[in-house]
């Protein structure tokens, strides 16, 4: 059985530094000076040591666009930022909408094993939003589906939406939302706004958004059906979320869950990056204002907004150094949370390591309901952990992530908070930014 001694950290942040004694992929023992026999020991130097991070959102491009990502090139970005799961979007080509390709992503998620790859089952055929995908055979396959999105598109056709939600039930699912009414963002460039009308790009307004947040909050109120609202971009949004989240009749919780995700990227940049006119800071929902900024910080403190997803999109160098309307939306987001979230929300005062552990790991894992992430750093528990070094900052350097793209926001930054080590069921993945195999 192998053994890790991993010294000197400490859970959570608080207290004195501890030793972790890793055995058969639990937690063996959580102590002082642990002496034992192990495979391998790292000295942590007093890092803060979380449950391994959860990324409900991830393009992973595998099947079909291999030269913008793979799930090889994914998997290692995600162990290198701390990552133990990661929901791998449907929208690949072909599109995961039925048992054959999500078997495959699974499979092939195994086999690289640095983190569990969880395939996302299409809503609807071929992402086309008109009918309803085979979600139950996704569901029983060997991938075992639970989280269902058309991400990239929105389902907004009513009738399907409320349909995904019903049928879900029965097994559990989650319809995750990529909020969007396409009549209002057709031909959208930017957020709808002064910096857009000065450039000339067509506007993607917010209530294009909060629109479809309003209504299918009252659709899974009316089915009983698991919502979860995708990359969350607005300051109305959030509002719309506060007022779901605190109504319900007689003091009761409405029936349904809703939950919500914020990305890194919309915590940090604003349109005001649309001045450089550089296709890398091109997203969807595209950055917005300050003011919707500092609302989403306050939401996902307050947890209004439940956790932190990546929505990490590389793309292949020809589809974003082009102009900005023939770019496509997305940026890499894996390697990056981390920093962004301990710049942010730790250092702004508005998490502790407690609450960094919530908003990336305990509730994703929960909202997905995966039993063996996001638990608690004790021992009995499986060993799934991400260990940081808070002080530590590190210069974001594109060429150098893991990822196949480099389309990277945060280029040249300077950022806090660096993975020190990420272990998957006991064994490690990441240690001191190289990849374990
Ligand atoms: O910016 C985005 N890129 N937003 C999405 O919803 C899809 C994603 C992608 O697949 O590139």
């Amino acid at each position: 059985m192998s053994r890790v001694l991993l010294k000197d950290v400490r859970p959570y942040g608080a207290g004195e530094p501890v030793d972790l004694l890793v055995e058969g992929g639990v937690i063996a023992e959580v102590g002082a000076g642990i002496d034992a026999d192990a495979d391998e020991i790292v000295h942590a130097g007093g890092a803060v040591a979380l449950p391994g991070f959860v990324d409900l959102h991830t393009h992973l491009r595998e099947p079909g666009r291999e030269d913008a990502e793979t799930i090889d090139t994914g998997s290692a970005a995600a162990a290198l930022g701390g990552y133990t799961a990661v929901f791998a979007m449907a929208n690949t080509d072909p599109v995961a909408d039925n048992a054959v390709v999500v078997e495959h992503v699974w499979r092939r998620g195994q086999e690289v094993g640095l983190v569990d790859v969880h395939p996302v089952g299409a809503v609807t055929v071929g992402l086309a939003g008109e009918q309803l995908a085979e979600l139950g055979t996704m569901a029983r396959s060997a991938a075992q589906v639970r989280m269902f999105s058309d991400d990239g598109s929105c389902v907004h056709d009513p009738l399907i939406m409320r349909r995904a939600l019903e049928y879900t039930r029965a097994f559990g699912g989650v319809v995750a939302q990529h909020a969007e009414e396409p009549r209002l963002t057709a031909g959208a460039q930017a957020h709808e706004g002064d910096n857009a009308a000065r450039l000339g790009l067509a506007g993607w307004p917010a209530p294009a958004e909060e629109a479809i947040v309003a209504r299918d909050c009252l659709l899974a109120g009316h089915t009983g059906g698991a919502l979860h609202i995708c990359h969350v971009s607005t300051a109305g949004t959030a509002e719309i979320l506060r007022w779901w989240k605190s109504r319900g009749a007689d003091g009761e919780p409405p029936s349904g869950t809703v939950s919500a995700e914020v990305t890194p990227h919309h915590l940090l940049l604003t349109d005001d990056r649309l001045d450089t006119y550089d296709p890398v800071n091109k997203v969807n929902p595209p950055l917005r204002t300050d003011a919707d900024v500092r609302a989403l910080r306050q939401a996902l403190a307050d947890g209004t907004v439940d956790c932190v997803a990546t929505d990490h999109a590389p793309h292949a160098a020809q589809d974003k150094d082009c102009e900005w309307a023939a770019a496509r939306p997305g940026m890499l987001g894996l390697q990056t949370a981390l920093g962004i979230i301990t710049l942010t929300m730790v250092r702004s005062g508005l998490l502790d390591w407690r609450g960094v552990a919530r908003v990336m790991s305990e509730r994703p894992a929960r909202i997905a309901g995966l039993a063996e992430q996001g638990r608690p750093v004790a021992p009995g528990e499986p060993a799934n952990l991400v260990l940081v070094d808070p002080d530590a900052e590190w210069t974001v350097r594109s060429a150098e992530l893991a990822s196949l793209g480099s389309n990277s926001p945060f280029e040249g930054m300077r950022l806090p908070g660096r993975v020190v080590a990420t272990l998957l069921r006991g064994r490690l993945t990441a240690h001191e930014g190289k990849v374990r195999r």
